[in-house]
């Protein structure tokens, strides 16, 4: 397996360029030197051609692409302009596109084709709301968002993919899924995996927690649960915190 990845969803946080720059700069001081992890950074949009990584193991990502390349889309940036601006990675499907712009299924989909056809790993979202917990239709949510999402991707293509597990109650609550519960939802991902690609797909796909990760719990999920890296809101907007978990997640 690759070296973890940690991702850092900057949402649309901060306010300035200045700011993200500032932001970025303490952050790549904090984690200097360090080796066996990827970080990925995803500031809104407007600020990706502003950033430069001075660090080694950086690597640029955004938080959503449209499906189509180019044309009368008011608003939307393509997948291929993202290429171009030197992003490797792109969050697809966040639930909150999903509650807020009633992002559906079908658009998850497009967005998942587009941005591997651009060249782009796609970070993709899934996971089941309070409701859905409380309802125990966790399986059925993660089952269906998997094969929806990937309706059009065949196994070469998958082959780009990372999938995040973010349980949507678990996003900014402060409360974290159990490590033993993320360690059954991934090896549930994986089994989904291989009846829909192969055995092989299914070991090789990098799988990320996020949701409430801190440095106090980050190094739990990628030890106990076994996860492949973490997706972190809130805390990578703290320099230091997010400093801490890159560090917590090196020892691993
Ligand atoms: P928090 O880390 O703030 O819970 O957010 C998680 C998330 O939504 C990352 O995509």
């Amino acid at each position: 397996m690759k070296q973890p990845l940690i991702v850092a969803n900057w949402k649309c946080n901060p306010t300035t360029l200045a700011e993200a720059q500032k932001l970025l700069k303490t952050i790549e001081k904090g984690v200097k030197n360090i080796k066996k992890v990827e970080v990925v950074i995803c500031p809104p949009f407007v600020y990706l051609s502003g950033f430069r990584f001075r660090a080694s193991g950086f690597r640029l990502g955004a938080q959503d692409c449209f499906w189509e390349e180019k044309g009368a889309f008011t608003g939307e940036i393509s997948a291929k302009m993202l290429k171009g601006l030197g992003c490797k990675y792109v969050i697809i499907g966040h639930s909150e596109r999903k509650g807020h712009l009633k992002e559906t299924n079908e658009m998850i989909a497009k967005k998942m084709k587009a941005a591997i056809a651009a060249g782009l790993k796609p970070i993709f979202c899934i996971g089941e709301t309070q409701k859905e917990k409380r309802e125990g239709q966790g399986l059925r949510t993660l089952n269906s968002q998997i094969s929806k999402g990937l309706k059009d991707i065949k196994e070469k293509e998958a082959r780009n993919i990372i999938i995040a597990y973010e349980p949507v109650w678990a996003i900014g609550t402060g409360k974290p899924c159990e490590v033993d519960t993320t360690l059954t939802k991934s090896l549930i991902i994986r089994q989904v995996l291989k009846k829909r690609y192969s055995l092989s797909l299914s070991r090789k796909t990098r799988i990320l927690y996020g949701g409430s990760v801190t440095s106090q719990n980050a190094l739990k999920y990628i030890r106990g649960a076994k996860m492949n890296g973490l997706l972190v809101g809130g805390a990578s907007l703290k320099a230091q915190e997010f400093s801490k978990i890159v560090k917590e997640v090196s020892k691993s």
